[in-house]
């Protein structure tokens, strides 16, 4: 029976992945900020609810820990957890960009060298992180978003090389729109008043942004079942394209240049 530790298991895609993989006969070790407030996935057979906060170097290593004394051995990580900063890149302080790295860059930094030494002893292992289709194009106001997924996906690809030397391999889940609490809980909007400069601007793409995102495509269900296809794929693919949205823009950036891709996301957003 194999075992995967997923962070962000409270809600969204973290969440639904920890309940597909556990319907699959897998071990779930589930992790979560606030573990305590969970109520449904503890309820679960061969389900681990226990504390995680990627910001937390102490609650890594006693998630994996834990992990591996319950089911014996973890298989998989999944770096899920995640949130994005959204506003005038001019207006964000120095703390809003620097909690964007913290979680979704520094954060699966924290967790893949702490499973590496796991991993290298059971001279297996595969670490799945969930980038985005943001992580391969860019949109307005989203620049730290952007930036902490496309810093994901060069280290995917960079790291996959060194890991298959030691038979661990690397996957990269890149979603497009998914209906999850990621534009509720998961968005946190830079707003500095004082800057009246972009301030017709931001709310104009601010509410262009909110619409797209209310059209999420993508139900975290199916994304969940993605992300087990990766977990059970041998084969040396490293990225997962993932839902009509996400599909269809890598198939038009393949077909544009730089300038046409650009000038048509500047007239969707006009
Ligand atoms: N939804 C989309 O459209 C979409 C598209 C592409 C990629 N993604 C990516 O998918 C991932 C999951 O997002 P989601 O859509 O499922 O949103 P979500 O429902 O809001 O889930 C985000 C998860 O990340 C957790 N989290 C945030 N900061 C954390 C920290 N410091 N330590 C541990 N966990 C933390 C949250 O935990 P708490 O409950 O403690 O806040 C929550 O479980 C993210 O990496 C996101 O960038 C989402």
């Amino acid at each position: 029976m194999k075992t995967i530790l997923i962070t962000g298991a409270s809600s969204g895609i973290g969440r639904a992945a920890a309940v597909h993989f556990q319907k699959q006969g897998w071990n779930v070790v589930a992790t979560m900020r606030t573990p305590e407030l969970e109520t449904e996935l503890n309820r679960l057979d061969n389900v681990l609810v226990t504390k995680l906060d990627v910001v937390e170097q102490a609650t890594i290593q006693s998630a994996i820990q834990e992990g591996k004394e319950r089911f014996g051995r973890i298989d998989v990580l999944l770096n899920n957890a995640g949130y994005a900063a959204i506003g005038a890149f001019e207006a964000a302080t120095e703390s809003q960009i620097a909690r964007q790295f913290d979680v979704n860059v520094m954060g699966v930094f924290r967790t893949t060298q702490a499973i590496l030494p796991h991993f290298r002893s059971n001279k297996t292992g595969t670490i799945i992180n969930i980038s985005s289709i943001g992580g391969r194009v860019a949109f307005p106001l989203l620049t730290l978003y952007h930036a902490s997924k496309w810093a994901i996906e060069g280290f995917s690809e960079s790291l996959f090389y060194e890991l298959a030397e030691h038979n661990i391999q690397v996957k990269v889940i890149e979603p497009g729109n998914v209906a999850t609490n990621f534009t509720g809980r998961s968005l946190d909007v830079i707003v500095d008043g004082s800057l009246e400069a972009y301030k017709d601007y931001s709310e104009r793409i601010l509410q262009k942004q909110m619409e797209s995102f209310r059209t999420a495509v993508s139900r975290p269900e199916v994304i969940a079942e993605a992300i087990f296809e990766a977990a059970n794929d041998p084969s040396n693919r490293l990225r997962y394209v993932v839902g009509e949205d996400a599909r269809f823009l890598m198939k038009v950036r393949s077909e544009m240049s730089d300038e046409q891709f650009m000038a048509m996301i500047e007239e969707n957003f006009r």
